[in-house]
This record gives C-alpha cells, structure tokens and sequence, in this order.
C-alpha cells in the first residue's frame, strides 16, 4: 500500500506539471500532516516556495495548482488559506478504504524498501574491565532501537559492539592479575574474578600508588601487544569475565549484539598508517605519526593533528576507527554506518571520517554518520551518580526499575482487589521496568540531556511506557470481556467512521509510515515514541466518548476493528522501540 502522504505529494505534484510544465513535475510539493485540524489533514506550502521562480503570487499559484488537482477519491475539495497554503481534508470513506486495507496485513500497510541497503550499527560498545555505564545504556537503547526500526524496513543490518578490549589498561589489570589472583590465571577461571570494576579499582589503585608496580604494567602493555601466550591467556580472561558481565544487562534489554571489538582491528592498524604514509598524508609532530585535519584548528589557527601512532609507538582509538571503518566498507560490503555514542565523541568521528575521505577510503556512495546523544543526569542536573558519588552499575539501575514497577504494581492489585500469581506479577513489573527505562530514553530528544527519574518513567498517565502499554492492555480487555477473537476480525470488518474521536484515530493510525520513516531518516526514536503517544490518548478519548461492546452493529464491530488496529499499530510500535506488550497489566 503506497503511503498516504506519498498518494497526496504525488497528486500534487501531478497538477504542478501540469499547471507550470514537465519542469516542475520533480518540485518537491511540500506535503506534510497539519498540526491542527482547521487547516485540513494534510498541507501543501509549494506555492509559497514558487512564488520566486514563478513570479507570480502564491495564492494565484496555490488556485492554479487546485484547480488542476485531482483528489476527489481522497479528499473533500481542497481549500487554499493564508498567503497561499492548500488544505487538504480526507474524506471518511477514503480513510475507511485505507484502514480496512491494512486489516488483514501484518505489516499494517507498511511496505519494506525497494532499495535494501547493508547497513552497520554501531552500538553499546562498553569498555573491558570498566563499568558499563549509562552512557553506554543509552547507547544500547538508542542503537538497538534504530537497528530494529532498519531490520523493518527491510535493510540488512550488521550490529555491532565495538567494545574497547584492547589498550593500555590491560596493562595495569594483568600485572595486577598475576599479583592478586594467580589462581585465577592458572585455571583459567574468569568466575574467579568477580566483579571486574571492583578488580579495576584496585589495580588502579596500586597503579597510582606504587612506582615499581607502574614500571610492571608497562612492561606488561609491550608483552601483551607482542604477542606473549601467557599475557594473551591472562587477557582473554579478562575479557571473558567482562562479556558474561555485560551479556546480564543484553538479555535483561533483549538487546542482541555480535561483538566486534577493537583488538580484532588491531592486525590491520600498521596497514593503515603505512597507507596513510604512501598517501603523503601521514606528518611527524613531536615524536607521534598524525595527520593534520582541514577545519580543526587550535587557539593560534594552526590545523590540529589526528595522531595515529603515538610517539611511544602505540596505536589508539583513531586508528582502530579509521582500520574499522576500511574494514566494513570492504569486507562488510556497508552502504551505511552508523555510530551510537555520546555527544562528546562527535569531533573523534568527524576528524577520522575525514581522514578516511582524504584517503579514498570512504566513498561517496557510502553514508557515514554519527548519531550523538546526551547525558543521562540525576535529580540535581548533574551526571547520574550513586549517592556515594560512583557511576552506577547498570545491573542495579534496572533491577531498581523491576522492583519500583513490582511496588507500583502490587499496590495498584491490592486496590483493585485482584489477586494475582507471583509468576504474573514477575513478567509484568519486569516488562513496566524495562519498558519504562527504554521508553524514557528514546522518548526524548536523543540529543538533549535527561533527568532520569524513576518516577516519572512509570507513572500511569503522560508520555511513558506505563501509559502505553495500558492502551494496549484496554484492548486485550475489550476483547476478553466481549469474547472477542480479533483474528476472525482481521481480514473483513467494515469500518465506518462517523464519530469525531473515531475520525481523529484513524487519521492517526494512518501515520505510523510517516512516523516510521522519520525514524530511519531522521534516526530519531522519539519521533515514534510521541507518535504512539498520541496514538494512545486518541484512543482513549474515541474509548471514552464511543461505546464498543454496547454499540449496535455495524458500528460495533467497526469500533472493534478501530480498537483491534490501534492495538496492533501499538503493539508494532513498541516493539520497534524494544519494548514488549502485555496483555494484562
Ligand atoms: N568504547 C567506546 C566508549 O566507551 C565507544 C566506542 C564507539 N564506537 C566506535 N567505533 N568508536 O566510549
């Protein structure tokens, strides 16, 4: 099923051509939904946008445009209002058309791309024997989010976890391995370890404190990278310890992920500075290999140098991103990269992007962007912290969701008076955390800073998962109550929209391309969270105004599959953001 918006910029720009010429007939029409009703359901500004080239006044252009428009299927006769916009109002049967089309199809009228593409994600990347923190968690929510919104649509998405497994640190923790846990080494027993972060801290600790111990760990780093069997076991130790951890937070998020992470570069990193050296970009600046970039500069303007070889003779994160990024446009086959970290790595991704440019590496058929987002702060504005001032393990950080949700939930029961089995109220409070934790992240604008607040995020009314998930929930009831099987419904049910909650729900259920679309072009989760945000108070204003097991036919069984739609569109929805349905809460 074509796309509503894309059915109306098309009859528009049919009548530009045909108004002002073939010329015009690939003149974006400038289609978009209104944000209020008066003026239609839709509008079309491209008489404003012609008025120059044309040389005439925009209303005249708008009147020329409408009286060639053909959309009397679709619309009522569309009006111009203003300097020149055309309003344009659907016409209930259109929508009824178009609603009961989407019945039967488990892609609600959504059609995958024509033109697939490879697509990497680039996400989560948490570092090895440090704490995953919240910043990587937005990342595994927001990466995670876009891949599924990619995987949709029909794009062959490779996931990615870049994670920092190689480095300096390894260093510091295996010298303090051999030290504090030889046991550990000589059985191989990652287990033994326990918790790595507490580990890491204590090597640091010895690190900072002790001067021959320091003088260990950097002879250590040089055994590690040359390759020494002992050191390496001692590594993959590490690592492995790390992975388990880390697999605890994947599984509760259902998030999945192929590792990839930087040590698998590290082979190919003297290749890159080689050709980087052939290339004639590679320069020596105080002992260290860089390449001065285009457009970054330093206070005195001088170009500030991309170093890819430090001066001790070590390579670092940029020339592990510059191998990675050879390696997927190469070997992966991507059409299209996607990084997912904070805000404050946007000058490393802009500075090795353009390297990569400079070099011939990255062509220009291949799309390379960097999705930031901001921090996630606690009640006072700052960067969340526990209250001993430690980052907080993102482990603790969701089981305190699950348990708030099992709180909020219990009570709710007990109010309601429902009595209810502990492996009910399990899934439930473990679906509104998760949930609630997910969906207060992506319903932000991922650029801006968020308080998180666990309040907020599972409260029953406003912008979050709680509210959602019970429009989903009034559905399910509806249909339990009335002894409905909606799946008997699908193919068939006549819709009739007479009502004008019932017209409002349906124009809005007939957006989720539009809102699905913004999301891969935009790569803005919260496009699609406010779009099901408002999907869900549409529907509880048709729940509270309509009657549906009271109504008398046909009506009924039209609100039926209004009801039905909604909650699958929900249910679609959600799970593009990650986060699972119940059905009861
Ligand atoms: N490990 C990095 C960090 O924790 C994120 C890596 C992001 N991906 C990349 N290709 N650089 O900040």
């Amino acid at each position: 099923m074509t796309s509503l918006l894309a059915q109306l910029r098309d009859r528009v720009a049919l009548a530009l051509a045909a108004a002002f010429g073939d010329e015009f007939a690939d003149t974006d029409p400038l289609v978009a939904p209104t944000n209020n009703p008066q003026f239609g359901d839709y509008q079309a500004n491209v008489a404003m946008s012609l008025a120059k080239p044309l040389k005439q006044k925009p209303r005249d252009i708008a009147q020329q445009i409408v009286d060639r428009l053909e959309v009397d299927d679709l619309c009522t006769p569309p009006a111009i209002a203003g300097p020149g916009f055309i309003n344009l109002t659907l016409r209930p049967e259109f929508l009824s058309e178009q609603l009961q089309a989407c019945q039967g199809d488990p892609r609600l009228g959504i059609e995958p791309v024509k033109r697939l593409q490879r697509i990497v994600v680039d996400f989560s990347s948490p570092n090895i024997a440090k704490e995953m923190h919240v910043g990587h968690l937005r990342s595994t929510i927001i990466g995670d989010c876009l891949a599924r919104v990619l995987e949709w649509r029909g794009h062959d998405v490779l996931r990615l976890n870049h994670v920092g497994d190689w480095g300096t640190q390894f260093g510091m923790l295996i010298a303090y391995l051999r030290e504090a846990y030889p046991e550990a080494l000589r059985t191989a027993n990652a287990l033994a370890l326990g918790d790595l972060v507490t580990l890491y801290r204590q090597a640091k600790k010895r690190f900072d404190e002790d001067d021959t111990f320091r003088e260990t760990a950097r002879t250590e780093v040089v055994t590690l990278q040359s390759g020494a069997e002992d050191s390496l076991r001692a590594w993959q130790l590490l690592c492995e310890q790390s992975r388990i951890a880390f697999q605890l937070v994947y599984d509760l998020l259902d998030v999945s992920l192929n590792e990839r992470g930087e040590s698998f570069y590290n082979p190919m990193l003297p290749d890159v500075v080689r050709d980087l050296d052939r290339l004639g970009l590679l320069k020596t600046d105080r002992g260290a290999q860089v390449v001065f970039l285009e457009g970054f500069t330093n206070k005195e303007g001088d170009p500030l140098p991309l170093i890819v070889k430090k001066s001790d003779g070590g390579y670092n994160y940029a020339t592990t991103d510059l191998a990675a990024l050879c390696f997927r446009i190469q070997r992966d086959g991507a059409d299209r990269i996607i990084y997912v970290t904070d805000a404050g790595q946007a000058n490393h991704f802009a500075q090795v992007f353009q390297v990569a440019r400079r070099a011939g590496w990255l062509p220009a058929t291949v799309g390379v962007v960097h999705v930031p987002f901001g921090l996630v702060c606690g009640p006072d504005g700052k960067k969340l912290k526990t209250r001993s001032g430690d980052t907080v393990r993102l482990q603790d950080l969701l089981d305190e969701a699950i348990a708030r949700a099992r709180q909020d939930l219990d009570r709710r029961l007990q109010a309601e008076e429902r009595d209810e089995s502990e492996g009910f109220r399990n899934a439930v409070a473990r679906a509104v955390g998760i949930g609630a934790v997910k969906y207060a992240d992506l319903s932000q604008n991922r650029t801006s800073d968020y308080i998180f607040s666990y309040d907020k995020m599972l409260a029953l009314q406003g912008n979050t998962a709680p509210y959602l998930l019970y429009a989903y929930v009034r559905v399910q009831g509806i249909s339990r109550k009335g002894g409905i099987d909606f799946t008997q419904l699908a193919d068939s049910a006549a819709i009739a929209l007479t009502e004008a909650t019932e017209l409002i729900l349906a124009k809005h259920l007939l957006q989720l391309d539009t809102a699905i679309a913004a999301v891969e072009e935009e790569l803005l989760p919260n496009r699609l969270c406010q779009y099901l945000f408002e999907l869900s108070q549409k529907f509880n204003q048709f729940y509270d105004r309509c009657p549906i097991l009271q109504a008398a036919e046909p009506a009924r069984t039209s609100r039926l599959a209004l009801a039905d739609l909604t909650a699958r569109t929900l249910k679609l929805g959600l799970s593009l953001l990650g986060i699972s349905v119940l059905e009861r809460m």
